[in-house]
């Protein structure tokens, strides 16, 4: 299996405790994953490396963690209801269901946002040619394409209640619908000055129709998104900037430029002015992928939200005396469509001469220090030396209070640095019994394999310089 697959990544996230199936023991569910112990470690680094960067190191962005239930006007306002679809085609043959727009893609047809007529015309003129093949089993007798609602439907109030009109509610398809409806109460509260961004991490719920792509595409899913309230006059120059400093994080994480581009979306909603996505070149999916959006929406969702609820959502500008419905620029990224793209970025088998000279391979995770689950692990050279098990214990005691730390004093220190290689541990520290004599340890490297003595009193400083938190 090579490390650039798919099915390679996979079985690396179940076998080390990132990610696995859900429900597995009742035969799983499709698109849907629970995160093990390495894997919420990792996915919160990316979330932290994304709100120091959106929120702390800024003083224009404020947070926010809405209801995940909101009230269900606010899917009809936003055109979420009756609009929030994808045009499916099934196969008669084995019942996999496919997206008609992907099945276009194959053939160079850009069906976005286009109509469920052209849809079917363009896929009648390819079965015409006999090409048009189910994704799953090969088979030729497929459906016409139908309209989908992505919408996931659930109620609230007494559990008796059947599932009609007046008590359904939506489990939120995206996370910004939070931060519109409490645009109001965070102006009145806080009073930011234009303009400002509110920022979320939060779980978003869509009924995806396929659900093939481990967890690039799932049907709930974390999402982080930032909306950016502006006068309309600054959009342009906002939009840039925005563009450029999303750009720069991933950069900054260790994605190369030449991995990433843009998207510039031709066809946009029509009360967008600009719309642009990230695309990251999974080498697990075959190509460059939608990682990220950054778009100019307009006023539409404020004017929308405002129209349906009856409240005035303007925003007084007291410098100038101006009263307008703030424009707003959106950032709005996936969490798992981030830890996919890490782990497909950095995950590699290596070629390595071992100690004793022999030729070997190892597998290591070599991503950005500050995303790493484990930041050090501790060990002793020796399982059954007290001496060397308690100066080991001490120092793991010590750098646990401000990293995530790791002792391991299973088998032989070989094999321990290649575990933490495959976790991507950056660090690994052996207490041995010239600890014991001088107060110094031996620190490797995970990328250079390179080892130093560094003495014990100084390990604190040593890894504050090496981490940026
Ligand atoms: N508020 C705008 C919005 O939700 P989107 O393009 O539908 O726009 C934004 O989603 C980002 O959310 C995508 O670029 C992707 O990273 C992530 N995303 C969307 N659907 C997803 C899914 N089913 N599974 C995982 N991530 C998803």
């Amino acid at each position: 299996m090579s490390e650039n697959s798919m099915d390679y990544i996979i079985s690396y996230c179940k076998r080390r405790g990132f990610v696995f199936p859900s429900s597995e023991i009742y035969g799983g569910m499709a698109a849907i994953y629970d995160y093990g112990h390495y894997g919420i470690l990792l996915k919160e680094n990316i979330k932290n490396a994304w709100m120091k960067h959106m929120i702390q190191y800024r003083d224009d962005v404020l947070a926010l963690d809405s209801a995940i239930f909101m009230h269900p006007k606010t899917w009809v306002a936003s055109g979420h209801v009756g609009g929030f679809n994808d045009p499916q085609v099934d196969c008669k043959t084995c019942k996999a269901r496919m997206r008609a727009d992907h099945l276009l893609e194959k053939f160079g047809i850009n069906a976005d946002k286009q109509t469920i007529e052209f849809i079917n015309e363009e896929l009648n003129k390819i079965k015409a040619t006999g090409k048009l093949v189910c994704q799953n089993c090969g088979g030729k007798d497929l459906t016409e394409a139908r309209v989908f609602s992505l919408m996931v439907k659930s109620n609230i109030g007494s559990p008796t209640d059947a599932l009609t009109e007046e008590n359904v509610v939506y489990l939120r398809p995206e996370t910004c619908g939070g931060i519109y409806l409490e645009y109001k109460n965070t102006v009145d509260s806080i009073h930011p000055k234009m303009p400002f961004g509110i920022a979320q991490v939060g779980k978003a719920f869509r009924n995806e129709i396929v659900a093939r792509q481990f967890i690039f595409r799932t049907r709930e899913f974390e999402q982080m998104e930032m909306q950016y309230f502006h006068h309309p006059k600054d959009t342009k120059e906002l939009f840039e900037n925005w563009k450029q400093t999303r750009w720069n994080w991933y950069l900054q994480y260790g994605i190369l430029e030449n991995n990433i581009r843009w998207y510039k979306h031709e066809k946009l909603a029509h009360y967008a002015s600009d719309a642009y996505d990230i695309e990251y070149n999974y080498k697990s999916l075959g190509g460059f992928k939608e990682v990220e959006g950054v778009h100019a929406r307009g006023n539409w969702d404020l004017s929308q939200h405002s129209k349906f609820s009856g409240e005035n959502l303007d925003y007084f500008d007291q410098t100038t005396g101006e009263r307008y419905i703030p424009h707003i620029m959106e950032t709005s990224v996936g969490l798992g469509r981030l830890f996919l793209m890490f782990l497909d970025n950095a995950l590699v088998e290596e070629k390595i001469v071992s100690e004793e000279g022999k030729e070997d391979v190892r597998t290591v995770l070599k991503i950005h220090k500050d995303l790493a689950p484990i930041k050090i692990a501790i060990f002793p050279l020796l399982k059954n030396k007290e001496e060397l098990q308690s100066g080991a214990r001490k120092i793991y005691n010590i750098l646990k209070r401000n990293w995530m730390c790791e002792f391991d004093d299973n088998g032989n220190v070989g094999k321990r640095y290649r575990r933490q290689d495959e976790i991507g541990t950056p660090y690994c520290i052996t207490f041995d019994f010239d600890s014991l004599e001088d107060g110094t340890v031996t620190v490797r490297d995970r990328d250079t394999m390179k080892q130093e003595r560094i003495k014990i009193d100084e390990l604190a400083k040593y890894f504050a310089e090496k981490f940026e938190y």
